[in-house]
């Protein structure tokens, strides 16, 4: 299975911060927003990787991660001239999805909780395994800010509605998504939206009537943010500072992942961690390699 982060868009929610940077390298408490995404792809297993970004911005992020070789990935970038919607990245990252399923996250995506590696682990192999799509769905009390599911009388999904002005539940469906190749031409086939943007909703909506979509309400210990909005912003970061420093442990933190996955060796880890050792990152990254 491919990984692909989207990381591009206005940032138009995140004004001024946005302004002059791209969202996803703006930090939640001590690292750019997009390691938590391309954390979450790492414990997915998943090595080979497309961000898909603004063209003004590319150059940062190959600054930020390069080509993924000293965290044990691959990395390859490819440019969204306009931010036309989640499911255009199907449609950029054709090339590079080839022939395989594909595991799409949103940059602005952070989801921490026990168990998470398991679950996202299963959910790859029911999907390489059976085809279709996979997508989760979570409890939020602000329902009407994403795709929402609603349910028929048996507890069914009837169908997703994006950012509804009357939800016909709480359960949102995070940016998260799971797909067999099939994607590639479902994506293409979709028409752009009221407001101009190839939706994944539509794409997902199209998974569900061909009764090829798994909608998977997420475990009640996940805890998913939408770092997209100044509130979310500051709430994210204070979560990953409270779990942080009570654990002793990072979230987020790909270099560890790269390690405990065995993808880089204790050595590569301490050399990663030497650039860093005027922060408390570093010194994390030094004990890790240290005492695991
Ligand atoms: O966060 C989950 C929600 O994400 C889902 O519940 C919705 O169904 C889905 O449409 C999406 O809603 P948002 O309103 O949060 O999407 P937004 O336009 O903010 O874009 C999400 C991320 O993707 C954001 O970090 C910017 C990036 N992006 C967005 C668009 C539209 C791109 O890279 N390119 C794009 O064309």
């Amino acid at each position: 299975m491919k990984g692909i982060i989207l990381a591009g868009g206005s940032g138009t929610r995140l004004y001024p911060i946005t302004y002059a940077g791209n969202k996803h390298l703006m930090p939640i408490y001590n690292k750019p927003m997009i390691y938590y995404s391309l954390s979450i792809l790492m414990l997915s297993k998943i090595r080979d990787i497309l961000i898909i970004t603004t063209p003004e911005d590319l150059h940062r992020y190959k600054k930020l991660l390069g080509d993924g070789r000293h965290i044990g990935i691959n990395i390859e970038y490819r440019e969204q001239a306009k931010p036309r919607g989640l499911a255009e990245a199907f449609i950029i990252g054709e090339d590079f999805i080839g022939e395989d399923s594909v595991c799409l996250i949103l940059g602005d995506n952070i989801l921490y909780g026990s168990g998470l590696t398991e679950f996202l682990l299963k959910a790859k192999e029911e999907v390489n395994n059976r085809g279709g799509g996979m997508v989760f769905g979570q409890y939020v009390m602000d329902p009407e800010r994403y795709g929402v599911v609603e349910f028929d009388k048996d507890g069914d999904v009837k169908r997703i509605i994006e950012k509804p002005k009357n939800p016909p539940s709480n359960y949102a469906v995070i940016g998260l998504y799971f797909y067999d190749n099939h994607v590639i031409e479902i994506a293409k086939n979709t028409k752009p939206s009221w407001r101009g943007e190839l939706e994944i909703t539509d794409v997902n909506n199209e998974y569900l009537r061909k009764k090829r979509l798994n909608v998977k309400l997420l475990p009640r210990g996940t805890a998913w943010f939408d770092a997209g909005t100044h509130e979310s912003l500051l709430e994210t970061s204070n979560f990953i500072e409270a779990i942080e420093n009570r654990m002793g442990l990072m979230v987020g933190c790909i270099e560890e992942i790269a390690y405990r996955n065995g993808w880089i060796s204790k050595g590569d880890l301490l050399k990663l961690a030497e650039s860093l050792m005027k922060t408390e990152y570093g010194r994390y990254l030094k004990r890790i390699g240290e005492e695991f």
